[in-house]
This record gives C-alpha cells, structure tokens and sequence, in this order.
C-alpha cells in the first residue's frame, strides 16, 4: 500500500511517499525556520503563511522524485494535531481537497504518534521494533513515557509537568544568545565544554515517570547571571553540564520503565533524539543495564525532526482503524478540524 503522507503541524512544509510504511519512496521537506530565526521562535502567522506558499510546490517535488502521480497513491495521511492551529490548517484543507478530487481515502494522524512510527522507517536499524514497546517521545512540545502493545493500544505513563527538555533546550539557548532552535547549537557547544557544574536533576528519584524541566532552566539562567561576561569556555561548560542533567533524567527514567513493564523495544523519537550525544549515553545505558534482547531504536537525523515520511508511516499501520473513505464518508472527512492540543492518547 502507498500512503501519500504530509505535515505542516508548525514551521516545517513536508510531502513524502511511503511504502507499505516501511519504505521511503520520495520526501521533500522545506521550512520557514530561517525567517522565523530573526524573532528568535516561531511566530504562528508567519508560519502559516509560508506553509500555503509551500505546500503545493512540496507536493509536486515529492510526485517528480518518486516518478509517481496519484494513480500509485491509495491513501492520504495528514497530521491533524497536536501543533499550530494556522499551519495545521493548511495541511488539513490540502488533503480534505486532494481526498475528495481523487477519491483517496484520507487518514488523521496525531503528530506525536507519528513520531513514534519513524522508527519503522529506519534503514540502519538491523530489526523493526517488537511489542510491548516504551516510546520516549523527547520535543519541543513534548516529554512523555508511552508503553505500546500494538500500533492501536497505548498508555501514556508519564509526562512533563511543566516545560518540554526540548524547550528547555531551546530556553538556555536563548539565554545564551545562541539563536533558535536551541537544541542543534547548544549540542555543539556542549561538545566543547566540560561538566563543571552540577545542575540539579529534577525528579530523578520520584516513583513516577513524569518529568520536570523549567528548574533546571532556571537554575542554568541563575548560574549564567553569576557568571556575566561569559567566557567561551565558561559557556560550552555550561552547556555541557545543562545537557548532562537534562539527559540523565531522560535515561533513568526510561530504564527503569523499560524493566517495570519488561518491553522488548525502546524507541526514542521527537526532535531532541537527533542529539548523537543522547544515543550515545542511551545505547550504553541499554547495554549495561538491560538484558541484551532488548532492541533501541533512534531514528537518523532526518527522520528525528518534524518531517512527513512517519506521518505516512503512522497511516499505513493505523489505516484500518482510521481511513475516511471519500465514498461513504465524505461528511466526516469535510468536518474534520484540525486539534491543536490532541494528546498522544487520542489516537
Ligand atoms: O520534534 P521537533 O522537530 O518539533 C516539535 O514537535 O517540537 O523537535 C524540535 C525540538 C526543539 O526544541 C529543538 O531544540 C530540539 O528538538 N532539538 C534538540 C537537538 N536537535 C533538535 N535538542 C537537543 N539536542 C539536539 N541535537
Ligand atoms: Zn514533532
């Protein structure tokens, strides 16, 4: 089955042709995060403006690359939510339209379970992932522990309290003056720098499996106002050292979830797994601390951060359970609205 799949929850405009939701056929993705740079964040009106400037040319460039035209496409999947109601929008109306010309069925997905699907889609990885199965789900909206029977049955056991870690990350970059999105810049810097601090690790030792980072932050932003003018190396040490506490919640928590409720895979999906420093720590954490038939899976760079290709993934796993047919549901899909606030509970 091919899914055509597309995303624009936020700054990203992307397009991707999967196969079987495993196999990437084509994807394009383009971004406005350039522009929105210069406001330090992104700014939703914008945002949404470029993605009606984008998302045509996206489609087209997608179809080119896999030599394709509707007639190879059986589905349609869009991200519905969580994510910017404007730029949602326009993903949303796209596919609505593209549905009902080409009477392809069109499948809602929840951005954060797409997330969790790019794991499928990972060339590099030896095996796909097996069931039960603990996602972490670690983004700039987003911290949460989910355990996954199968592709349709979740449980969230845990979430962040306040802030995101990608927020977090995102936070102490601006503070640093280091521009956005934090994550990227601050990695490299923390590359350079040593653990001179020891920053708090907030509810490490709890029972739960939730997660709070807006401590942290603010105890990095109180170290860096004692130290003002920052050195270079000053800077990369603080760096280094707000990383290391934010991960080691990050890894404690989710091993310890994983021999609670004994799954066979981990999966770390969502922006922040593209830092090569967190697969690091957590390939040696699995290694050293479970039983070796445990299975990690973090997606490549390309696959981590907001793109189509698992949108289309999440629609071919979830088709049966979610796929408005245009023949005998046109009402339904003409009525769906995007959900800015979707949980990842709400298939
Ligand atoms: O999943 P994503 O692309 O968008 C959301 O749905 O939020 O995640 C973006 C987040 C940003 O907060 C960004 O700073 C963070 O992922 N991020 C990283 C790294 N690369 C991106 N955080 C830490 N280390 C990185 N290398
Ligand atoms: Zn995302």
């Amino acid at each position: 089955m091919i899914i055509l799949g597309i995303e624009t929850s936020c700054d990203e405009t992307s397009a991707a042709i999967i196969g079987d939701g495993i196999e990437i056929i084509s994807y394009t993705i383009t971004s406005s995060i350039e522009i929105q740079n210069k406001y330090g964040g992104v700014v939703p009106e914008v945002a949404a403006r470029r993605q009606t400037e984008y998302i045509i040319p996206v489609l087209e460039e997608t179809f080119t690359k896999a030599k394709m035209t509707k007639n190879n496409i059986d589905a349609i999947a869009v991200t519905i939510g969580p994510g910017l109601m404007g730029p949602l929008l326009i993903g949303l109306e796209t596919t609505k339209t593209l549905s009902y010309i080409w009477q392809k069925p069109l499948i809602p997905i929840n951005h954060l379970i797409g997330h969790i699907h790019s794991a499928w889609l990972d060339e590099g990885s030896p095996t796909k992932p097996q069931f039960p199965l603990l996602a972490l789900i670690a983004s700039g909206g987003h911290t949460e522990l989910l355990v996954m029977k199968s592709h349709t049955d979740l449980t969230k056991i845990g979430s962040t309290q306040d802030d995101a870690v990608g927020e977090a990350f995102d936070k102490v970059a601006r503070a640093l003056d280091l521009g956005y999105p934090g994550g990227p810049i601050l990695e490299k810097h923390a590359d350079n720098g040593d653990m001179t601090h020891n920053f708090p690790r907030p509810m490490i030792t709890s029972s739960d499996y939730n997660f709070s980072y807006s401590g942290l932050k603010t105890a990095v932003v109180h170290e860096l106002q004692k130290h003002q003018p920052l050195t270079d190396q000053e800077r990369d040490d603080i760096c280094a050292s707000f990383r290391e506490a934010a991960f080691d919640v990050l890894i404690a928590k989710t091993m310890r979830a994983a021999k609670e409720y004994d799954v066979k895979s981990i999966l770390i999906t969502g922006g922040v797994a593209a830092s090569r420093y967190l697969k690091d720590l957590m390939t040696k954490a699995v290694q050293s601390g479970l039983n070796d038939q445990i299975s990690l899976h973090v997606p490549p760079l390309k696959l981590a951060t907001d793109n189509a290709t698992y949108i289309a993934a999440a629609g071919y796993f979830l088709f049966d359970k979610l796929a408005l047919d245009p023949h005998k549901d046109l009402d339904k899909i003409l009525s769906l609205e995007p959900n800015p606030n979707l949980t990842s509970l709400e298939i």
